[in-house]
């Protein structure tokens, strides 16, 4: 069978999907037997272009990184026409978080599955907010709703939790789930302000305008709350999960945490204790000696506590073009070996 994949939003993850699909079509081919087609692009600043036999990729990557409007193919199809018009098979939804309300992103995935297209998507907001209802939806269809790059990218979580670690009962997850306040508390441990370590994350592209989202842990939050409903079926809201950021940490903190063999880490952690579970987002001083103390800059970690394995730590990176367009095609993978 042939995949026709159709993309909402092509900011820095869809083209990264789509450069990954496009340097590898052959390798996919060969290995996996993976036949695809893009046939469709909606874009709110580059329009919204579909070919049922397939788009010009390349092209369109060139319009995209010279900032001008898609020329070839062009439709004048709102989102919700060609998502259901499309002869697409699977829809990747990478349009911008909202962790309030989840739109666009929900309109789009819901129009997707009722449709009878699969869903993948790197967007926490349908993720974090509507994953039970959204997972019914797709069962009752018969399709899938992938979610692997909105916990850490590319690295594997989701995905390992469901393969390679089933069968183990896993009672506690802790991990770095933030790049860019990892990043920051890095850099302030060697001695730079939170101010001017912020000032050079913004510049460095880790930490956006209105750094809120990162800085007061909400952004981990997100993660926490989809960690806890999809490895642990906790059922809970954003709103259930305890969340501080690093915006109080002080110079005096850091030199407190030296002095104990610590060193502070942004730590999201989700634990089921007595058939309850609780999730929170904060600060906390780990030993030198923990795998989560040795994950500096704005790399991402989790370790599962697990009955049968005990610990198990993943590091990796949790952000990027490439790297979250890896969780697109291991998403891509995983629906066409079902198929
Ligand atoms: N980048 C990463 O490393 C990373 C890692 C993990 C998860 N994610 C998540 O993956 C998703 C995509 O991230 P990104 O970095 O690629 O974002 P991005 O670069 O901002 O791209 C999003 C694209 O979607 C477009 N868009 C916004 N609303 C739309 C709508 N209603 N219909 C069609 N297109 C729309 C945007 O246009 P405008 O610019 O005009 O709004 C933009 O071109 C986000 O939810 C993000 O949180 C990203």
């Amino acid at each position: 069978m042939k995949h026709k994949i159709g993309i909402l939003g092509f900011g820095t993850v869809g083209q990264g999907i789509s450069e990954i699909l496009l340097d590898k079509k052959e390798y996919l081919k060969k290995k996996y037997g993976f036949k695809f087609d893009i046939v469709a692009v909606a874009d709110f600043i580059f329009g919204n272009v579909y070919n049922p036999k397939g788009l010009n990729i390349p092209q369109l990557l060139k319009e995209a990184k010279a900032g001008k409007k898609f020329t070839q193919d062009v439709v004048d199809w709102d989102n919700k026409k060609i998502i259901q018009k499309s002869n697409t098979t699977v829809w990747c939804e990478l349009t911008y978080t909202d962790l309030n309300t989840g739109g666009p992103a929900i309109d789009h995935v819901k129009t997707a599955l009722k449709s009878g297209k699969h869903v993948i998507t790197s967007n926490k907001g349908p993720a974090a907010l509507f994953y039970p209802e959204m997972k019914k939806l797709a069962d009752k269809n018969n399709i899938k709703f992938m979610i692997e790059g909105t916990v850490v990218a590319g690295t594997p979580v989701i995905n390992l939790t469901e393969g390679p670690l089933a069968g183990c009962e896993i009672s506690k997850i802790r991990g770095i789930l933030n790049g860019t306040t990892n990043y920051m508390l890095t850099e302030m441990e060697k001695g730079m302000s939170y101010e001017d370590v912020l000032k050079v994350a913004q510049e460095k592209g880790y930490a956006e305008a209105d750094p809120t989202g990162d800085v007061e842990g909400y952004d981990a939050r997100g993660k926490v709350t989809i960690l806890a409903n999809i490895v642990m079926g906790a059922g809970i809201k954003i709103a259930d999960v305890a969340c501080k950021g690093i915006t109080g940490i002080k110079p005096k903190d850091i030199e407190t945490a030296k002095k104990q063999n610590k060193r502070w880490k942004l730590i999201g952690s989700v634990e089921k204790k007595a058939g309850k579970i609780t999730a929170s987002v904060g600060p906390e001083m780990i030993d030198l000696g923990h795998p989560l103390a040795g994950v500096m800059g704005a790399i991402n970690a989790l370790t599962f506590t697990t009955d049968l394995l005990g610990d198990v730590t993943i590091v990796g990176p949790g952000a990027g073009k490439i790297e979250t367009g890896f969780a697109i095609l291991t998403d891509l993978l995983a629906i066409h070996r079902n198929s």
